[in-house]
């Protein structure tokens, strides 16, 4: 009876939803319903993603699924209750700005739960249950997937994924609170070809995006960068830039490699000789790793132009390089 269980699960958690969606619209959602527009989101967006709120009273949910006739143990199995021996059994997601999860097949598998204010964590999101698996979805993937341009823009959270669909760039998914896995890869080579990171500007969105690139290159997706620099992230720069500067920026976005190289260069010297030495060096061992010729070679084109060294200079250390490697 595991298909079955499979899909019990998916119809509390559309039920969940559905219930968020009716309290975010009730005079309980009032706060919540601010917050959102506080943050620009229109009603058409908040109806299109189905965002909702979890009220205040601890058993609510619990409650109302247990009046749709669900079983405790499959409410728990949908990650939607917490049972404690002592306290009995609560809601797992209590006050917050609730946020359905989808599958590509407008299944909701889970949820993500933003605070309204500054307490921790910030986003509670659903464990993972038969149905949710994290390293295998992409929030907003649902809609993403009948986009007409021809790659994704990748991005870190619910909010971004939101706001770029709201401005028009309805071809926007978010890892769900983890970095990217080559689960994810495989799931994006379904649909498109190549994808622009749209990483968080800060230390740990810079890493994340860096990590990124060989994953998705590894299946065969090239991947650019977009900065969205001096904003932290695509909804902070959207709201302030708006959609025509963010287009700028998909056209500057950077090759993936070209963007590794100059987040290498923070660790040298650019001005010394020994420093601009060790770099090349070790951009001529990352080289090594295009093993197709005619690709290698563009690179090594574009590597020595950008840096001022000799094309034939950097090939030769390329390739000896490559045969010191074996
Ligand atoms: P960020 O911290 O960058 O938040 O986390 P954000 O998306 O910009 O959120 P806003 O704009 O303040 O509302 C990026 C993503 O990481 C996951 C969420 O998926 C979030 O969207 N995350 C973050 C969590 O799962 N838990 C957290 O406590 C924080
Ligand atoms: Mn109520
Ligand atoms: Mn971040
Ligand atoms: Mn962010
Ligand atoms: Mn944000």
């Amino acid at each position: 009876a595991r298909a079955d269980l499979k899909g019990v699960l998916l119809e509390i958690n559309k039920a969940a939803a559905q219930y968020f969606y009716v309290q975010l619209k009730s005079e309980h959602g009032a706060q919540a319903l601010d917050y959102l527009k506080r943050r620009e989101l229109d009603d058409e967006t908040i109806k299109g993603f189905g965002l909702g709120y979890s009220n205040k009273y601890s058993d609510d949910l619990y409650r109302y699924l247990k009046s749709k006739g669900y079983a405790d143990e499959m409410i728990a199995k949908a990650g939607l209750i917490t049972v404690d021996e002592k306290k009995g059994v609560y809601d797992k997601f209590w006050n917050r700005v609730m946020f359905p999860i989808m599958d590509a097949n407008n299944r909701v598998i889970g949820f993500g739960g933003r605070v309204m204010g500054d307490a921790k964590p910030k986003y509670l999101n659903s464990p993972e249950t038969v149905i949710f698996d994290k390293s295998r979805n992409l929030y907003g993937l649902n809609r993403a997937r009948s986009s007409r341009r021809p790659y994704f823009l990748l991005c870190e959270g619910y909010m971004d994924v939101i706001s770029l669909h709201q401005a028009g760039f309805t071809n926007a998914v978010a890892s769900l609170g983890t970095a990217l896995t080559p689960g994810h890869a495989s799931l994006i080579k379904r649909y498109v070809q190549e994808v622009y990171l749209t990483y968080d500007s800060d230390e740990a969105g810079t890493k994340a995006a860096l990590r990124a690139v060989p994953i998705l290159k590894n299946v065969g997706i090239s991947a650019r960068v977009i900065r969205m620099d001096p904003y932290k992230d695509p909804d902070e720069f959207i709201k302030n830039l708006g959609a025509e500067a963010f287009e700028e920026r998909i056209q500057k976005a950077r090759n993936g490699f070209m963007f590794s190289l100059e987040i290498l260069e923070r660790s040298y010297d650019m001005h010394s000789p020994e420093g601009k030495t060790g770099f090349m060096r070790e951009a001529a061992r990352r080289l090594t790793e295009f093993e197709e010729e005619i690709e290698r070679n563009n690179y090594i084109e574009a590597v020595a132009s950008s840096y001022h060294v000799g094309y034939e200079d950097l090939r030769k250390l390329v390739t000896k390089m490559a045969i010191q490697q074996g």
